[in-house]
């Protein structure tokens, strides 16, 4: 295991495996709540770059669902945090926000997606990560699509695993 680079280090937090502690939430006003499961995967080469999985699951199917991986980079002497992502979903996306402590605060900056991705399609994400006090990793995603403003999609919890 090589070290973590010093760029990387305010990310600490991150790097590591983490399983959600109680199913997630999944809300959107045009469909049903669902629950489902997830594990986060953060690691490193070392080189300034975090790489990460996110793959979740049916709750009682234990069925992959929706799956993300992509990279991580921070701006040099700033706090500016980059996430290049890919979704199975056919859309591809650049997020960027600010690091405050362990808060992490990400909006889309670029997106792209397959030529025949389901509709409607989203227009804009917003993320926060955040590490809790009692050591649980939170993660809450709201999204604006073609026919909804912003409204939250999603809200998990995760235990550290590794
Ligand atoms: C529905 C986007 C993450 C599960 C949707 C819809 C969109 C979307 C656009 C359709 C909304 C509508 O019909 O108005 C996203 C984005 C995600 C994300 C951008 C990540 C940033 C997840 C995750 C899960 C999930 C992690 C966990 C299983 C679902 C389910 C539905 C749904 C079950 C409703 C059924 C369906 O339309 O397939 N999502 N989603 N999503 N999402 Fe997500």
């Amino acid at each position: 295991q090589r070290e973590l680079n010093p760029a990387l280090l305010p990310l600490d937090w991150l790097v590591g495996t983490w399983e959600s502690d109680v199913p997630g939430k999944g809300v959107f006003p045009t469909i049903t709540p669902f629950r489902y499961t997830e594990t986060l995967h953060f690691s490193h080469v070392g080189q300034p770059i975090l790489n990460f999985t996110f793959n979740a699951f049916h709750v009682e199917s234990k069925m992959p669902l929706h799956r993300e991986c992509g990279f991580i980079r921070m701006q040099p002497e700033t706090n500016k945090v980059a996430f290049i992502i890919a979704q199975n979903s056919g859309l591809v996306e650049i997020e960027e926000g600010e690091l405050k402590g362990q808060q992490l605060n990400l909006q889309t900056h670029a997106l792209a997606r397959i030529s025949f991705a389901k509709e409607p399609h989203v227009k804009q994400i917003s993320r926060l990560f955040q590490l809790r006090p009692d050591g649980k990793l939170e993660q809450t995603v709201s999204m604006a699509t073609d026919n909804q403003s912003m409204m939250q999609h999603l809200h998990i919890t995760y235990c550290r695993s590794a």
